[in-house]
């Protein structure tokens, strides 16, 4: 990858003290991520997906180490990470296991929220929000309460309120671990899409083998340490893009 990285970590541990014992959650873990990549983090239950996820999104400050987003240091021991709330809102979306929609809002204003938090209007708050609901395949829900979508489509309008500040960075902790495996794929794959046409940088952590052709880079994790780095197929053999709205 040629540039700066988006996103650099450098020697990130967590470590939670546990009665006597120190439990490791991360231990020195290092990656650099670039913009348009699609990074999968995989490894056993408990070796430290999440706890990597939250220090890469600003969450959790690491017990030792450092965060660098777009060659800013914000993250190290004892940073200040809620006075980085707006840092975050603009340059970070999070997609997690479960969809978190607000149940009284509809779809297009589970979406719209999160642009007026950034100060955007109601009103192209709202014509954004449905604009990418219809670039999700979504544009016949958008009027749809969350209990009237089904998991597959409460996760993609999950994505699309990551997508509405246009943040340079997407962290999605196992997004597909609640769908069917056809509905996961297409999860998947629009992330791949999202990475190319957005020349965002997500980081998807996932338990599913099924998908892992989809991204640039695995990171393996193994009792909070990276374990491996491999490339993925799609390196080698790109995906080609669908054409695809996204702004
Ligand atoms: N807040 C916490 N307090 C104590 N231990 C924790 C905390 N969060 C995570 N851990 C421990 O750190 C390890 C890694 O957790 P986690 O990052 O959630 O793993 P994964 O997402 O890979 O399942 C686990 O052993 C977990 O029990
Ligand atoms: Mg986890």
């Amino acid at each position: 990858m040629i540039g700066a990285p988006l996103l650099s970590v450098r020697g990130a541990s967590r470590h939670y003290q546990s009665g006597d014992t120190i439990v490791r959650a991360l231990d020195d873990a290092s990656l650099d991520a670039h913009a348009g990549e699609l990074i999968g983090i995989t490894g056993p239950s408990g070796s430290g997906k999440s706890t990597l996820l939250l220090i890469c999104g600003l969450l959790e400050p690491p017990t030792h180490g450092e965060v660098c987003i777009r060659g800013r240091q914000v993250s190290y021991p004892d940073a200040d990470l809620d006075g980085l709330r707006a840092f975050r809102r603009d340059n970070i979306g999070f997609v997690f296991q479960k969809a978190n929609l607000i149940p009284f809002l509809t779809a297009a204003e589970n979406v719209a929220v999160a642009l007026e938090i950034a100060n955007v209007a109601p009103q192209p708050a709202h014509d954004y929000a449905v604009e990418l609901l219809e670039a999700l395949d979504l544009g016949h829900r958008v009027e749809n309460r969350p209990a009237r979508l089904s998991g597959g489509e409460q996760q993609r309008v999950a994505i699309a309120r990551a997508l509405a500040n246009d943040p340079p960075l997407i962290l999605a902790d196992e997004p597909t671990a609640a769908l069917d495996s056809v509905r996961g794929r297409q999860v998947m794959e629009l992330f791949r899409r999202i990475a190319i046409e957005r020349e965002a940088c997500v980081m998807v952590v996932t338990h599913d083998p099924r998908s892992l052709d989809l991204f640039d880079r695995v990171i393996e994790l193994e009792d909070g340490r990276i374990v491996s780095e491999a490339t993925g197929k799609s390196a080698a053999d790109p995906v080609q893009p669908q054409p695809f709205i996204l702004k």
